[in-house]
């Protein structure tokens, strides 16, 4: 066994061995990237939202003796949650291309007692899915990468069964959001902007590169889930390896368009070319649902637990009203307040939207954000008191 300094932690159910990242500090904080094995406990929220999500996806289709595949395992940590947590697991592949994340989920399967559910492989991650493809595939596949996941999209597409659960964590999100757009064509081929709700044209440009990968082997994709938490996006979608829904899919590639001069933004479908050209565009990208609402309300809510820390929780209640809204970019309230000379209280912004009979919700995207089906440029008006 390597020697460097670990440490035992618990999350969720389950007491894991972890490198001690109090010896691994840049700056002031401990960096999971310097450690020997990748440990990141603030990642607490995408592995607890992500029992929750599968444990609702199992109640949701029915299915029993699941399989589990997460390529990317680093200390073992999700594998072990999702073999003791999720509900109906028959099988958990575990999987890290580096000898020392190997060894270290190894010993935490032993310590946790899950070895007859959790098989363990040394291998790179895409050569593991074509081998999953061959034998028959698995029901859920969980890619939780350094940065981008897009290396590991077409073989994961490969590897999951018909319905099956692909969820993707991307840590770029600097990219998506339009930091580097030139960056995000050549890896994603699709152009972001850096509209108002920039956050969401990044989520929706990750699900858009996963429909596409979907599309190009006639199949097709629903998400379930989508968020973004700090540094990361996180998205869950069933998989269908089915022509009809490709087609059904298709129509939900567009594009998204938004004018600074009255506020407006939407999205234009027709991909690859939309059949307008006066908005400045962002795309191609999602323009469907971010969400599935009935199964975020009837079995996603239904899969969270007390145990979870207090943020995942935060984020599971945000998700679940905002999935309520309509399907719209959000809006921030600098843009109805800008010259209003002082700072705008979101719930004041809703408050006034509701009284005049439209849908308005926060949105987890921005602390100043909120979804809308009202005319935005009505809504400045009213509020600068016009
Ligand atoms: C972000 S960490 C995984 C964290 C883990 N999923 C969790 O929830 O704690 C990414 C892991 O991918 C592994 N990795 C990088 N490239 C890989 C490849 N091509 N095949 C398999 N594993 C790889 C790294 O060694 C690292 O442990």
């Amino acid at each position: 066994m390597s020697d460097y300094p670990k440490v035992e932690i618990r999350e969720g159910l389950v007491s894991i061995i972890v490198p001690d990242l109090s010896k691994y500090i840049v700056g002031n904080r401990p960096e999971p990237a310097h450690a020997p094995v990748f440990y990141n406990p603030r990642m607490e929220v995408n592995r607890s939202l992500s029992i929750a999500i599968i444990n609702g996806y199992v109640n949701y289709t029915g299915k029993s003796n699941i399989i589990i595949c997460e390529p990317l395992s680093g200390t073992g940590v999700r594998a072990i949650r999702y073999a003791r947590e999720i509900n109906g697991v028959s099988k958990v592949i575990s999987n890290d291309i580096s000898e020392r994340a190997y060894e270290l989920i190894r010993m935490n399967i032993d310590r946790n007692g899950l070895s007859d559910i959790i098989n363990v492989h040394k291998d790179d991650a895409n050569n593991l899915l074509l081998r999953i493809a061959r034998e028959g595939g698995c029901d859920v596949i969980d890619i939780d990468p350094f940065g981008s996941p897009q290396p590991f999209i077409e073989n994961s597409l490969r590897a999951i069964r018909d319905q099956g659960l692909l969820c993707v964590t991307a840590t770029d999100v600097g990219v998506l959001s339009g930091k580097y757009p030139i960056k995000c064509v050549r890896r994603y081929g699709a152009l972001p902007q850096k509209f108002p709700y920039r956050f969401e044209v990044g989520i929706r440009i990750l699900i858009s590169t996963v429909a596409r990968y979907a599309l190009s082997m006639d199949y097709g994709i629903r998400p379930l889930m989508s968020f973004l938490d700090g540094h990361y996006y996180r998205v869950c979608m069933l998989v269908f390896k089915d022509r009809a829904y490709a087609l059904e899919t298709l129509r939900n590639i567009g594009y998204s368009y938004y004018r600074p001069s009255t506020l407006q933004r939407g999205f234009i479908s027709g991909y690859p070319i939309p059949g307008v050209n006066r908005y400045r565009l962002s795309g191609p990208l999602w323009i469907g649902n971010l969400w599935d609402a009935e199964f975020l309300m009837n079995y996603f809510m239904k899969g969270t637990r007390d145990y979870f820390s207090s943020r995942a929780r935060e984020v599971a209640g945000l998700i679940g009203e905002e999935a309520l809204g309509p399907n719209i970019p959000y809006a921030l309230t600098t843009e109805v307040g800008r010259d209003l000379g002082r700072e705008l209280p979101i719930n004041d912004v809703i408050s006034i939207i509701r009284g005049l009979g439209y849908q308005a919700v926060r949105s987890h995207f921005h602390v100043k954000g909120f979804r809308t089906n009202a005319d935005l440029l009505r809504i400045k008006e009213i509020i600068m008191g016009k």
